[in-house]
């Protein structure tokens, strides 16, 4: 049987984005797949009281298992309320859906959000895949994102070598075509720690990378064809180069690993963007600190001793992405 997301005392986006675009904020959307990350977001969410939007991706849903991942979203907002915080709002988002399918299970089995990826397809395509999962997400109040422009990197499985930004021109035929609540566009972001080549980049004087600046032209021009409309960043994790250091220092081997500088991020905010992706951040700032522990530490052997501490660190990142670069701290 259908349970709805509103039993679950999750909520969609619909107010969360009008109040962000309004407020000149953003709303956090960080991944998770498992306990430790799951407990790090919430926390940090509940003692900052920011709106936050949990997303489960398909690599999640393989890792974890979706059913799982959904019971420890309802778990979530329990979680937050013992933590103090009365009146959660917490979304529970599928990111990246690759098919009507997957939207249609996450809208039956409690989701009060789900994106549908039709990005790599032609236009026509895109808008009637989008459109089917609109239709059937509307009838339960699940709101729907939708895609256009092709980000490099990872998306959906789908390796972009080279990022297609989103033409303007095709925003208000999409958004009206389809009837989404929120649109992911390409403005020079992508997915991953890795989101520039050296090429691309240019050096400071201690010869770290600096990435080429997102195209705020392209998103200007969006803004003005559809004015106070949800627009939503993919792939804006920042990949800080503390974590990189330390995950190299013990151990491990990230070669170029370079993100999107935050003052970019909170420029954007000011905008219509008012949802924000980070993934790779979490998993920098938990490996960092697992590597430390179990080099400096080589007698721990004990999970708790080294993924307590990451998820301390963890929470510690997201409080920072809350509340100084997507300025949502203390919106809810
Ligand atoms: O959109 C990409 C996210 O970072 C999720 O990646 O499929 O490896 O979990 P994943
Ligand atoms: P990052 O890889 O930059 O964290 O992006 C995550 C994302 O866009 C998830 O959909
Ligand atoms: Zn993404």
């Amino acid at each position: 049987m259908a349970v709805s997301y509103k039993k679950l005392g999750l909520v969609n986006t619909v107010e969360m984005f009008k109040k962000a675009v309004k407020g000149g904020y953003a709303i956090p959307a960080f991944n998770f797949n498992n306990m430790e990350q799951l407990q790090a977001i919430v926390s940090a969410c509940a003692e900052k009281r920011s709106p936050v939007i949990l997303q489960i991706s398909s690599g999640a849903r393989k890792y974890a298992n979706q059913t799982l991942l959904r019971y420890m979203a309802e778990g979530a907002v329990a979680y937050a309320k013992e933590l103090g915080w009365e009146k959660p709002q917490i979304c529970l988002h599928l990111d990246h859906g690759a098919d009507f399918e997957i939207c249609k299970s996450c809208c039956d089995m409690g989701f009060s959000s789900v994106m549908i990826d039709g990005s790599s397809l032609p236009f026509d395509e895109n808008i009637a895949l989008t459109k089917k999962v609109v239709e059937y997400a509307h009838q339960f109040d699940v709101t729907v994102e939708g895609e256009l422009g092709v980000l490099a990197g990872v998306e959906d499985d789908v390796v972009a070598e080279k990022s297609n930004y989103t033409e303007p021109k095709d925003v208000i035929d999409f958004v009206s075509r389809t009837g989404v609540d929120s649109l992911a566009i390409s403005i020079g972001t992508s997915h991953g720690a890795n989101k520039f080549t050296p090429e691309q980049c240019t050096r400071d004087e201690n010869g770290i990378l600096i990435p080429p600046p997102l195209r705020f032209d392209i998103l200007e021009e969006i803004e003005v064809k559809l004015p106070g409309f949800p627009i939503v960043l993919h792939g804006s994790s920042s990949v800080p180069q503390e974590y990189v250091a330390q995950i190299n220092k013990y151990g491990g081997a990230l070669k170029n690993a370079v993100g999107i500088p935050e003052e970019q991020l909170r420029k954007a905010t000011k905008s219509a963007v008012c949802k924000i992706n980070i993934d790779s951040d979490g998993r920098l700032a938990m490996t960092a600190a697992v590597r430390k522990i179990l080099v400096e530490q080589p007698e721990v052997f004990d999970p708790r001793k080294y993924l307590g501490p990451a998820r301390e660190e963890l929470k510690k990142m997201y409080m920072h992405k809350c509340e100084d670069v997507l300025g949502s701290a203390g919106k809810a």
